[in-house]
């Protein structure tokens, strides 16, 4: 069963929502539908925190769900308490970042699938080709680029630009850092709540000094959740890219992660998929590739999906170990992998020349419930 999201924003008109006879649509508690498949996920703002409220909301929106659109829909409603407008946030949500070109997220679906080691290496490949590049480690549940750029324990420091404080990015290998991780204690287990995590990310973009740069690249934590929504509301992406293994649970989810950029409502230009751990090869065989994964899944998905194939990279000890001596693979010269980092990189590059010149920047993301109805609070 293909649930169609009219369908289910349809359903939820008939939902009641506090003020003026209004329904749920119409009050802009709806900030989000998406649909896979037989799965809903309904993203919702309410103004009640208690636990009763949110209760009684998500179980309305299931039997609404249910029994006007299909009753074996698997429904999932992440609620967000709003919290009391901050009128300076809401200004400068979704304005171009000065001095800052393209803006990439890297994505994945699934978790584990090793986004934030290709992440790690792209931005190094590219800052080793000459460009200026920022790298903002926006992964609130597992920060890990400060281990891999051998920067963790470091505080940005504040500097004072035009008469403004400002976070200052760590910087090595030529790539300038902003991570989470820079905010919490190693070893500690920060659950960041969507409110806080979103304000953590919105100054780690907006109150530093990242200077010029040819591009920012955005580590996004796996799964396709609220804080992507927050990531894209605040900022225009100029395109996202796509990590995925070969691996059929992997794809399943590579595969929502790609239709989340595509819903109408957000339109994130997905610039392609990279297949990671394409192969198993040992070091000393380089020539033996054991495809244990399964053999070009993610290269068959960007055919179905229609959107490109950046490259793929090999599952190799030396990728890992580099990862965890926080100096990345692809600053090693005259490697295999060298090449196929530097050819990954020049494939990206080379979509966002061609997006670029073929659609209008970004604007962040409004996400509009339905044709005029925008959810984003005035
Ligand atoms: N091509 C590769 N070859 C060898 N090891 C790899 C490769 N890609 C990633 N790894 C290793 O796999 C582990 C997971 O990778 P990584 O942390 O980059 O994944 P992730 O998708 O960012 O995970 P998370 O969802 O937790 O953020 C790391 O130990 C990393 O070193
Ligand atoms: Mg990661």
């Amino acid at each position: 069963m293909k649930l169609n999201r009219k369908d289910i924003l349809k359903a939820l008109e008939s939902i009641s929502a506090p003020g003026e006879g209004q329904n749920m649509i119409e009050s802009g508690a709806v900030t989000n539908v998406m649909t896979f498949g037989d799965e809903v996920v309904v993203d919702i703002t309410i103004n009640n925190p208690s636990l009763q409220a949110k209760k009684k909301t998500e179980v309305e929106i299931l039997k609404t769900i249910h029994d006007k659109v299909y009753q074996k829909a698997k429904v999932k409603v992440n609620i967000k308490v709003d919290a009391p407008e901050k009128p300076q946030a809401n200004q400068i949500k979704g304005k171009p970042i000065p001095g800052i070109k393209n803006i990439i997220a890297v994505a994945s679906g699934k978790g584990g699938v090793g986004k934030s080691t290709v992440t790690a290496n792209l931005a190094a490949t590219m800052a080793k080709m000459g460009f200026k590049v920022g790298l903002l480690d926006a992964d609130i549940y597992g920060p890990s680029i400060p281990l891999m750029y051998d920067v963790e324990g470091e505080r940005p420091l504040a500097v004072n630009v035009d008469g403004k404080s400002k976070m200052k990015p760590i910087e090595n290998y030529g790539v300038k850092i902003l991570s989470i991780g820079f905010f919490t204690q190693p070893n500690q287990a920060v659950i960041w709540r969507g409110p806080m995590a979103a304000k953590a990310l919105n100054q780690m973009i907006f109150d530093a000094d990242w200077g010029e740069l040819d591009f920012l690249l955005i580590d996004l934590p796996p799964g396709t959740g609220d804080i992507h929504l927050s990531i894209m509301q605040a900022m225009p992406i100029t395109g996202a890219v796509v990590v995925s293994t070969p691996q059929n649970v992997a794809l399943a989810d590579a595969r929502k992660g790609v239709a989340m950029f595509q819903q109408e409502s957000i339109s994130v230009p997905v610039l392609g998929i990279i297949e990671n751990m394409a192969y198993f090869t040992p070091e000393e065989l380089p020539d033996n590739k054991y495809y244990i994964f399964g053999k070009e899944g993610a290269k068959n998905l960007s055919e179905d999906l229609k959107v490109a194939f950046l490259g793929e990279l090999p599952l190799v000890q030396s990728i890992r170990e580099a990862g965890d001596a926080g100096r990345p693979a692809a600053l090693q010269t005259a490697t295999p992998l060298e090449e196929s980092f530097e050819e990954l990189t020049k494939n990206v590059i080379q979509e966002v020349v061609s997006r670029n010149k073929s659609l209008p920047p970004t604007e962040a993301i409004k996400i509009t419930t339905m044709a005029g109805c925008s959810a984003a609070k005035k």
